[in-house]
């Protein structure tokens, strides 16, 4: 268990934002993780995973501790699936092009989403017609306050759209260490996503592979949404609201290209992006952050902006899209 002291967490959040921690612990293993709770240090103040997900608006009083055990093992396997057991630490993508090697399919479509293994299910993540939660088995979290270790099965998440347990009931009360995937060996190719099939075409894909399916994802990532590495970032910022289908055919009456998908339950998603382009946000630029111009749902640090700025842009973005649409948008991101 390594500790450090008074530390910039810049390196440690997509957005590339600069706040300062007093005590940052790197815990490697489950016995780091043991050893850190059985200590005589305090409650962590922010658990950190890949730092994809979150908007630091100030600098963080007591500790940040950043989960970063790794490995991949097979657990088991039967003719048609393997499960998997991964390491919260691991790259994302890189456990993806992992599977992709190795010819397990389930998680091509997930292709390019940064972040860690680890911090995957708490927010169910998804893209291009799959969540994670399809292909999720179990997990393994440590519960802070019984100082214990629990197994979550797929129900015992209550997996949702960017929902789960995690975010809501067990928010800063678990640390998840490792998550076992039931990945196929036999794949189900998902490209109902209108993008994936087109993308297929211009790409002359004749043997549909999850390699084909990736690489498309990959494409159409890269056309659309900006590089962390380069622009920072937390991917959409805002969830994609759900609101009746009576509310959106009202709307439709008066905005016609409005884009909105059945989600059931008479109800329908809105793509949010759509609705801040409306607004006139798509590409805005306030010196050093703004929103993305090629998807307004993006918003983006062109490199020195603080936390609070980005904020304070969100607020600006969700009192437009209600004063114009009466439609309320709720973050995606953590905000810390
Ligand atoms: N659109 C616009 N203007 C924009 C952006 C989008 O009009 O600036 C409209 C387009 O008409 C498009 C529709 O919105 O047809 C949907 O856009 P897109 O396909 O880019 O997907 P999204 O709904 O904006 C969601 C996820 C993304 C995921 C993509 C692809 C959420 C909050 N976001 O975005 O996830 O990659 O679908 O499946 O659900 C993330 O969560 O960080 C993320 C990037």
């Amino acid at each position: 268990m390594d500790v450090e002291t008074n530390v910039d967490l810049l390196q440690y959040n997509t957005f590339g934002i600069s706040v300062r921690t007093e005590k940052l612990v790197h815990l490697r293993t489950e016995s780091n993780i043991e050893e850190y709770f059985n200590s005589t240090y305090n409650k962590p103040s922010l658990i950190l995973g890949g730092g994809s997900n979150l908007l630091l608006t100030k600098d963080i009083e007591g500790i940040v501790l950043r989960v970063e055990v790794a490995g991949i093992k097979v657990l088991r396997e039967t003719d048609d699936h393997v499960f998997v057991q991964v390491g919260a630490g691991e790259n994302w993508h890189q456990f993806v092009i992992y599977c992709i090697q190795n010819g397990w399919a389930g998680i091509e479509n997930l292709s390019l989403i940064p972040g860690n293994v680890g911090t995957a299910p708490m927010q169910n993540i998804g893209a291009y017609g799959v969540e994670i939660e399809s292909v999720f088995d179990s997990l393994q979290a440590y519960i802070i306050d019984d100082k214990s270790w629990q197994s979550f099965s797929r129900d015992e998440c209550n997996f949702g759209y960017r929902e789960s347990i995690f975010k809501r009931a067990l928010k800063d009360k678990a640390l998840i260490a490792s998550v076992t995937f039931r990945l196929s060996k036999k794949p189900n190719f998902n490209t109902s996503y209108g993008a994936i099939e087109a993308e297929l075409e211009r790409m002359k894909v004749q043997d549909l592979s999850i390699k084909a399916i990736s690489d498309a994802v990959i494409t159409i990532r890269q056309s659309k949404l900006p590089d962390p590495a380069k622009i920072g970032n937390s991917g959409s910022f805002f969830k994609n609201p759900v609101i009746y289908q009576s509310a959106f055919d009202q709307l439709k009456t008066e905005y016609s290209d409005m884009v909105g998908y059945p989600s059931g339950d008479g109800k329908v998603k809105v793509a949010a992006g759509w609705l801040i382009e409306q607004a006139g946000f798509k590409g805005m630029r306030v010196g050093n952050y703004g929103v993305h111009e090629k998807q307004a749902l993006v918003l983006v640090n062109y490199g020195g902006a603080s936390g609070q700025q980005i904020f304070d842009l969100s607020e600006q973005i969700i009192e437009s899209i209600d004063q114009q649409f009466g439609i309320i948008l709720e973050r995606e991101v953590n905000v810390i």
